[in-house]
């Protein structure tokens, strides 16, 4: 049975959920909103994806994905007040380990309140609690700085630097750097 993680949880600031069909079109307008800063980070949604109803569909991909096993995205808002804040995931897990990676990202506008640190930190918890993993990754291009310190706030170590390994869009490739974190690692953090 593949596992089955809550479709929805919160944290001291944050409600993560799984999407809804109804969440399309404010979905639409945030990626219009955020074209610039996702740029590198949803290449081909921003790309490819212009209607509400692309999106729902785009939505249900990821819910098989979620049956699966394979993929569990959670959108991320606002306790008070309900504002969308951006996504955090956990993605292409190897049950052999097993392992899962973790990624993110705010919204221009929710950046720099802490709130990507809060979610990886929640997605995290769950990987080690609820799917049972031995290790969590994280991988980020070297030139996202934002990214690799939230990265280390988080409690990763960086275990590699993969040459030329990020696409960019319209630009020259750029190093990818992963990032792992242990269990006993994990579970020292939640000591202190
Ligand atoms: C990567 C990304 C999520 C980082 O966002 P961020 O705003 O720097 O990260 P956080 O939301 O955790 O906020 C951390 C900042 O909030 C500050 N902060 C403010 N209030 C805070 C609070 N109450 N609690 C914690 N931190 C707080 C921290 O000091 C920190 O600032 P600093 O890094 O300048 O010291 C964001 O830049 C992004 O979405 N980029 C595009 C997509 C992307 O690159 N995703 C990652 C791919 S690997």
């Amino acid at each position: 049975m593949p596992p089955s993680p809550p479709v929805r949880f919160t944290t001291q600031r944050l409600l993560l959920r799984r999407y809804r069909p109804s969440d399309a079109q404010n979905f639409l307008l945030m990626l219009r909103e955020n074209q610039a800063h996702l740029r590198d980070f949803l290449p081909a949604v921003l790309e490819n994806v212009t209607t509400e109803e692309g999106l729902r569909a785009v939505f249900r991909w990821e819910a098989r994905q979620w049956k699966r096993g394979e993929l569990f995205i959670y959108g991320l808002w606002e306790k008070t007040g309900g504002a969308y804040v951006g996504e955090v995931y956990l993605a292409n897990p190897d049950w052999s380990v097993p392992c899962i990676e973790v990624g993110y990202f705010t919204t221009e506008r929710q950046g720099g309140k802490g709130y990507a640190v809060e979610a990886a930190r929640a997605a995290i918890r769950l990987a080690f609690e609820c799917l049972g993993v031995r290790r969590v990754e994280l991988q980020a291009a070297a030139d996202n700085e934002k990214s690799a310190r939230v990265a280390l706030r988080c409690g990763f170590t960086l275990e590699g630097r993969l040459r030329e390994r990020a696409h960019k869009k319209n630009g020259p490739p750029v190093d990818r750097l992963w990032f792992g974190l242990l269990r006993a690692e994990w579970e020292a953090l939640q000591e202190k």
